[in-house]
């Protein structure tokens, strides 16, 4: 299992291929719309966009991946509609994970699980398990996710786990029950459909990535779409709290700020 480590600790060199990128794959609805189709086609050709970025990101040697599938707050929608994207997550889940494990992609699925059927949690559990030794990308889906929850969730993980520390912990001792303990942080946060906003999504661990909105619907995504994000990114400057001259290595005193 990778080494937890947070970027806001841990500081990556300067931007080359991001090695965790987390994306909000939202614009579904409005993509079908446009073509006088129901919004459930959006979602089916959604399958297929992510199918090309998961290529597109093993080629290009991005070592996790992490997709927005369903979050807490879409319980909300139209009962058809919900219950059209579990129909759908279970069916990509039976069709895709041989040809993901034939790719050597490890498998993770991250959110609350109690509110899926049986059916969808025995698959979920199979996918993992078959998947769970692959060395090539790590391909997490985050399905009923929501970054509070995960929050919470860590919190009371971590007291049943160590009683002791109800008196006081530190960011250390809690990280490791976050659902992707096992990621390093995001470097890059893409959100397609045009919105500006990260809708509850990884809260905790994107206190330093590199944020990057697209008006690009998620069903029209794809290899050109990732590596003008990528392209984006690799002109930022991961600052981190220092200074651009300290991040170029130019001679300057270090030191900390006396209050
Ligand atoms: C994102 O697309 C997919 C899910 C939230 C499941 P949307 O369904 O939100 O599409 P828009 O935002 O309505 O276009
Ligand atoms: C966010 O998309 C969640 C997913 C893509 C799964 P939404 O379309 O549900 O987000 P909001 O509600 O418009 O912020
Ligand atoms: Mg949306």
């Amino acid at each position: 299992m990778a080494l937890f480590q947070s970027s806001t600790r841990v500081i990556p060199n300067a931007p080359g291929v991001p090695r965790h990128i987390a994306i909000i794959m939202d614009g579904n609805g409005r993509w079908a719309k446009k073509r006088f189709l129901p919004r459930v086609a959006g979602h089916q050709r959604g399958v297929e966009a992510l199918r090309e970025t998961v290529k597109a990101c093993r080629e290009l040697g991005v070592e996790y991946l992490t997709v927005f599938a369903f979050s807490s707050e879409n319980w909300r929608r139209p009962a058809d509609e919900v219950s059209f994207l579990m129909q759908l997550f279970l069916k990509m889940l039976e069709r895709e994970v041989a040809k993901l494990h034939e790719n050597n992609i490890c498998l993770k699925i991250i959110g609350d699980r109690s509110h899926f059927d049986d059916q969808l949690n025995r698959r979920i559990a199979e996918a993992e398990q078959l998947t769970a030794n692959n060395t090539g990308l790590t391909l997490t889906i985050a399905a009923n996710y929501g970054g509070r929850w995960d929050i919470m969730q860590a919190v009371q993980a971590m007291l049943r786990a160590h009683p002791e520390l109800s008196a006081g912990f530190s960011e250390t001792e809690l990280e490791p029950y976050f659902s992707m303990h096992y990621a390093p942080e995001p470097d890059l946060f893409i959100r397609t459909g045009g919105e500006q906003r990260i809708s509850n999504f990884l809260l905790w661990q994107m206190a330093y990535t590199e944020l990057y909105f697209t008006d690009t619907l998620w069903p029209a995504f794809g290899r050109k779409a990732l590596q003008a994000a990528i392209q984006s990114y690799q002109a930022r400057e991961r600052r981190f709290g220092r200074t651009s001259e300290q991040v170029r290595g130019e001679q300057v005193p270090e030191g900390k700020v006396d209050a």
